[in-house]
């Protein structure tokens, strides 16, 4: 049973192949109709009108009866059935109207739902390269956005520095996504969105899991939609003149500490470069899929709200950032199965790995990041995704 939030378009769009599935709307104002989906990639208020620049794109293909899915949360997760195989889409010619449709409402429904879960996918670390780089341009990436590649990546793993081969198992160079002596007792410190110290943070992560202990290692994902709206509207305001400081200053430590040289740049877009690894952003982003307005600080890499005292800084992301790890409503936890594809957008996700599992065990996985624009926030454009989809959470 379909229990998507995901509008339904009344239009179809201009691709041959079987529109016939088109879905009437009947719960999302129609102003979010609108084609055509496309956006500038930073915010112009000359250019564009708001039912335009975040149009949700037709639901006519990747349609319910089509495609079953099922939300996990109403606030966050969407899972298809392992029937639903995403490699049907990829091996479909590149100028097939139906694959380019494909992606495009595919991108729209993760960066709506936050996270969506592919079960059972046969995928090779190659075609999740392709993947990721379609889908994010099927998004509306600025042009000039590609595959990240993570500083502390081993360059040559594979022959494939843009998949990172995510394990709890050191690498031969020391890399480890997790040291225990690093490590908060409190579970929730590992909250973060991907890459949120670039100056052009990661749009779309994925990770598609290969080997798992016997039970652990879940993800936990939450929405930034769902933070936002939980704010009170003088805090919203008040939060939408700052920026905060993200930082990834850790990852220069960790290179001194096991020896191993960085990847200083180009990282997936020509801002990200240099070893400063640093960016300040929005701490209201509206995320440029939708159009929905998050809270875009996470606890691992928010170092300070700028302009404010040290003191008023550390209060109100203390406040933040319990708020994020306080609120299970706006939380799913996602158990893994060995073949399980994630994707999810850094933009309106946070996630955080779950390291109760016996360590010498390995969990390991392969994940691709799609890097995004500079992250702004459109007070004129964007909206509350609560008030817009009239939703309890
Ligand atoms: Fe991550």
């Amino acid at each position: 049973m379909d229990n998507s939030l995901a509008p339904h378009a009344t239009w179809s769009l201009p691709v041959k192949g079987d529109a016939s599935t088109a879905h009437s709307d009947h719960a999302v104002k129609t102003d979010l109709l609108t084609p055509p989906f496309t956006r500038p990639s930073s915010p112009s208020p000359a250019r564009a009108q708001a039912s335009e620049r975040y149009a949700p794109p037709s639901t006519a293909f990747l349609n319910p009866q089509d495609y079953p899915r099922r939300q996990l949360t109403p606030a966050v997760g969407l899972r298809f059935e392992p029937e639903f195989q995403i490699k049907d889409i990829l091996d479909l010619p590149e100028g097939d109207p139906k694959r380019a449709a494909l992606l495009k409402e595919l991108a729209y429904t993760i960066s709506l739902h936050g996270v969506c879960a592919f079960p059972a996918q046969a995928l090779s670390a190659d075609d999740l390269l392709v993947l990721a780089a379609a889908l994010g341009r099927a998004s509306g990436a600025p042009a000039d956005s590609d595959l990240h590649i993570h500083p502390t990546a081993e360059l040559g793993e594979n022959g494939r520095p843009t998949v990172a081969a995510i394990s709890n198992v050191a690498g031969s160079m020391g890399r480890q996504i997790n040291f225990r002596d690093e490590r908060s007792e409190f579970a929730s410190m590992n909250v973060h969105a991907d890459i949120s110290w670039e100056q052009r943070p990661a749009r779309y992560s994925m990770l598609r899991m290969r080997t798992l202990p016997p039970t652990g290692g879940d993800t936990l994902f939450y929405s930034t939609y769902a933070h936002y709206d939980k704010l009170s509207e003088p805090m919203k305001e008040m939060l939408s003149g700052l920026t905060a400081r993200h930082s990834g200053s850790m990852f220069r430590e960790q290179s001194r500490r096991f020896g191993y040289k960085l990847h200083l740049g180009p990282r997936g877009a020509p801002e990200n470069v240099g070893d400063s690894f640093e960016a300040s952003h929005p701490v209201i982003r509206t995320n440029a899929v939708t159009g929905f307005h998050t809270l875009h600080v996470n606890q691992t890499f928010t170092e300070r709200i700028e302009g404010l005292t040290i003191d008023e800084s550390r209060m109100l992301l203390d406040y933040l950032f319990r708020l994020q790890a306080q609120s299970h409503d706006a939380q799913v936890r996602y158990s893994w199965s060995e073949g399980d594809l994630c994707i999810w957008d850094n933009s309106c996700v946070l996630h955080s790995a779950t390291f109760d599992y016996d360590p010498t065990l390995e969990r390991s996985g392969d994940r691709a990041v799609f890097v995004g624009e500079q992250p702004y926030f459109d007070r004129e454009h964007g909206k509350s995704r609560k008030q817009t989809l009239q939703s309890v959470v």
